[in-house]
């Protein structure tokens, strides 16, 4: 039987975390965002001292043995992350951490580390999950699993647009090209690389609205 899980997946900054907190509120049922997971593995690792430049399964393995991640419902009623104990906040989502966080999650041991966490929140019935791997690796047999994507100039035009997320001087073309670097780390990984599930519902959501991909995916969902 499917699980009662909504995999939305697709490359960087292609919509999918508004796209997903907005599915989740309409239905009523918790959002999930993976990619917060590895941004908090990676912001730590960063605090630790660790040159993540040169990351490797053997340095990143003592740290996860002294991080502790929770899923706890906060004051707006959604799930979001705690890391030791606190709520990182905009730190996750800061330039060093975009960076080096597909060096990271391509890490076999980090990744395994995850998918117990993540393969958890099944407990809470209907969610929407979000991530690269959601549909291909944590929940194949999910109930729904949709694949955002956008073109290059309009995911980087996205992304300048989200405070904090570009570094100082950041240009559509400079945002184009760490937001192509990262999905190339993304999709070319041995372990769970970021690809579309063969049964995924692809959405291009270039010069689409905000609620017009709301709609579209609510209209798939009983
Ligand atoms: O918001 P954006 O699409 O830019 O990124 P994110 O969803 O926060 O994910 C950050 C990074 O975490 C990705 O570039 C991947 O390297 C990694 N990630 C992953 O490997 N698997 C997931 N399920 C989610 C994120």
């Amino acid at each position: 039987m499917a699980v009662n899980v909504i995999a939305i997946d697709g490359p960087a900054a292609s919509g999918k975390s508004t796209i997903a907190g907005l599915v989740a509120e309409r239905l009523g049922v918790p959002y999930i965002n993976t990619g917060n997971m590895y941004r908090a593995v990676t912001f730590y690792a960063i605090q630790q001292g660790l040159n993540l430049a040169a990351c490797s399964e053997e340095k990143l393995s003592p740290v996860l043995e002294h991080i502790k991640l929770d899923y706890v419902k906060a004051a707006s009623g959604q799930y979001e992350i705690k890391l030791n104990g606190e709520f990182p906040g905009a730190e996750i989502r800061s330039p060093e951490v975009v960076s080096l966080v597909s060096l990271v999650a391509a890490l076999p041991n980090v990744r395994t580390w995850l998918i117990d966490k993540q393969r958890e929140f099944a407990r809470l019935g209907r969610i929407v999950m979000e991530g690269r791997d959601i549909g291909t690796v944590i929940f194949p047999d999910a109930q729904y699993k949709f694949f955002l994507t956008a073109t290059p100039e309009e995911r980087a035009r996205r992304r300048l647009a989200q405070d904090g997320e570009a570094p100082d001087g950041a240009t559509v073309e400079s945002v184009a090209k760490a937001i192509a670097e990262r999905d190339l780390l993304d999709s070319t990984r041995k372990t769970a690389p970021l690809k579309k599930a063969d049964d995924a519902i692809l959405i291009d959501t270039s010069g689409m609205s905000i609620e017009q991909v709301i709609e579209h995916i609510l209209r798939y969902i009983k």
